[in-house]
């Protein structure tokens, strides 16, 4: 970020398949974001644990340094050994010249057995001390891992707090799909972190993983004449000493990967709020004169949700708009993000505007136990973005079916359920997967799919589940034999063709 208030250049970012991706939802593109050569590649460098493996038998508790969390997808990430209840995060940006970042992260967490060591992510940035309970302990670092270990070890289940001081210039990382980089962002005009899947580690030592969820408290420290954004309430603000300091409060569990902050020249919008949940937008200020055009009708589409789906699940809503030049909204959990290339006030990113609304009850309320369960998240909102518009708008079902069929016959492979890691955000994830929850609404009837729907986020919400609860929960709510169902679905074979219409 360079970035002058009130600069007299506007800056012209151009965003070549803003086109395409405007009237669709689907990520067809890589990000233009800037490539990152001397970047770590992170997936690839395996961890270089001192005392790799898992002494189940030593009495004195397991050394968990080098263990992830399974992921069938991205085994390294996270850690085995602990369960993040909270991150308090202390962020200094000191320059609006240079993206150098100082961080004190308070992380309460439980251990889930008894500890010799254990490790958070963390790539790119240099840790200055760990302390335990106030006590300054051993650690060390590899390129993905901040490995800690304690004198003795941490009794199982008993909560402990560790404060881990670090610093320096946060890059992006490959994120290893087709989204492209991810991470820490410094745009000419602004700074912002996108964390799906894995990008959250490059600005805060975590537990990367979606099944830990934890609360957030992040203070933002940034010069005065910018303005610190990240997800949830914001709780405290004020300018003095030429800093400008803002704290923002998210007290329901959030996954790593749907945190965000942000910083720039942001104007701080109130939306009309719906019903019950206000509606705060942080808008890049070049675009807050026609953001509207874009936005006015995310109230509706809120009200519209909630009578579907059950009550919309934070305190608050809002879209997160960035003065940046990447081709994908991401749905930062309480405020989604997007980028300015998007927003130019005609209108045609509404889809994309309740995709990314949608995701807040499906993917950050109930989210992904782990990687392979993607279709959980994309498969929803997509289908979603049809349910505004047949009970939003009143299309007709006709329509909708006719084009979701054709949606999903254009790319219905790789399979919406395994999708590998490296197609985590293929087409046929979102568009063979809405078509598969079109053909569950059609098998099993409207009553019974909106029921399951509910049940899903009443069952599973604050917290993570995977593919087999959603089809246990179908089968259980419907008390249908589904499996021969999802399983040609979600599968790769032939689209199947739906049941009875
Ligand atoms: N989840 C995003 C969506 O709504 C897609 C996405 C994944 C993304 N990773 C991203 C967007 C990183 C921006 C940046 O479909
Ligand atoms: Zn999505």
């Amino acid at each position: 970020m360079k970035i002058v208030r009130h600069a007299s250049v506007a800056f012209l970012l151009v965003c070549a398949s803003c086109a395409s991706t405007a009237s669709d939802a689907t990520p067809t593109t890589s990000t233009a974001a800037p490539s990152t050569s001397s970047s770590t590649t992170a997936e690839s460098s395996t961890s270089t644990s001192a005392t790799p493996g898992r002494a189940a038998s030593d009495p004195q508790g397991t050394d968990g340094a080098g263990q992830g969390l399974d992921d069938p997808y991205y085994p390294e990430l996270g850690n085995i050994g602990i369960d993040v209840s909270r991150y308090d995060l202390q962020l200094t940006v000191e320059t609006a010249e240079v993206d150098s970042l100082i961080g004190v992260a308070t992380i309460d967490f439980l251990p889930r057995e008894s500890l010799e060591s254990f490790s958070l992510d963390l790539v790119g940035l240099t840790v200055d001390s760990v302390e335990l309970e106030g006590v300054a302990i051993p650690f060390d670092q590899t390129d993905t891992k901040l490995n800690i270990r304690p004198p003795g070890s941490l009794g199982a289940y008993i909560e402990s707090q560790i404060v881990v001081e670090y610093s320096g210039e946060p890059k992006p990382i490959e994120s290893g799909t087709t989204i492209g980089t991810i991470g820490w962002f410094d745009a000419p005009n602004a700074t912002v972190t996108v964390g799906e899947p894995a990008g959250s580690r490059t600005w805060f030592p975590v537990n990367d993983h979606p099944s830990d969820k934890a609360t957030y408290r992040i203070q933002l420290d940034v010069p005065e004449g910018l303005i610190g954004v990240a997800n949830g309430v914001r709780t405290a603000a004020r300018t003095l000493n030429g800093r400008s300091l803002s704290v923002w409060e998210m007290d329901d569990p959030m996954s790593s990967y749907l945190t965000t902050i942000a910083i720039g020249d942001f104007d701080l919008l109130e939306g009309d709020s719906a019903g019950e949940v206000p509606i705060r937008n942080a808008v890049a200020a070049p675009v807050s004169s026609v953001f509207d055009g874009d936005f006015n009708l995310t109230d509706e589409m809120l009200v519209t949700y909630e009578e579907l789906f059950g009550p919309y699940p934070f305190d608050e809503y809002g879209a997160l708009v960035v003065d940046a030049n990447f081709s994908f909204a991401l749905e930062t959990q309480g405020r989604s993000l997007f980028s300015t290339s998007f927003v130019d006030g005609d209108g045609s990113i509404e889809r994309i505007v309740a995709h990314e609304l949608a995701h807040q009850w499906f993917g950050n309320h109930v989210s992904p136990g782990t990687w392979r369960d993607i279709w959980l998240n994309e498969a929803f909102a997509s289908y979603a973005e049809d349910l505004w518009l047949e009970f939003g708008k009143g299309e007709s079902l006709d329509a909708l079916e006719a084009r979701l069929i054709d949606r999903a016959s254009l790319f219905p492979t790789p399979a919406p359920g395994d999708p590998g890691a490296d197609d985590l955000f293929a087409p046929s994830v979102y568009r063979r997967g809405a078509l598969t929850l079109h053909a569950l609404r059609v098998e099993v009837g409207d009553e019974a799919f909106f029921q399951i729907l509910r049940d899903w986020l009443g069952t599973y919400g604050g917290s993570v589940a995977t593919t087999a609860d959603f089809i246990a929960l179908a089968e259980a709510t419907s008390g249908q034999d589904l499996r021969e169902f999802f399983d040609s679905w979600l599968g790769d074979g032939p689209l199947p063709e739906l049941s009875n219409r």
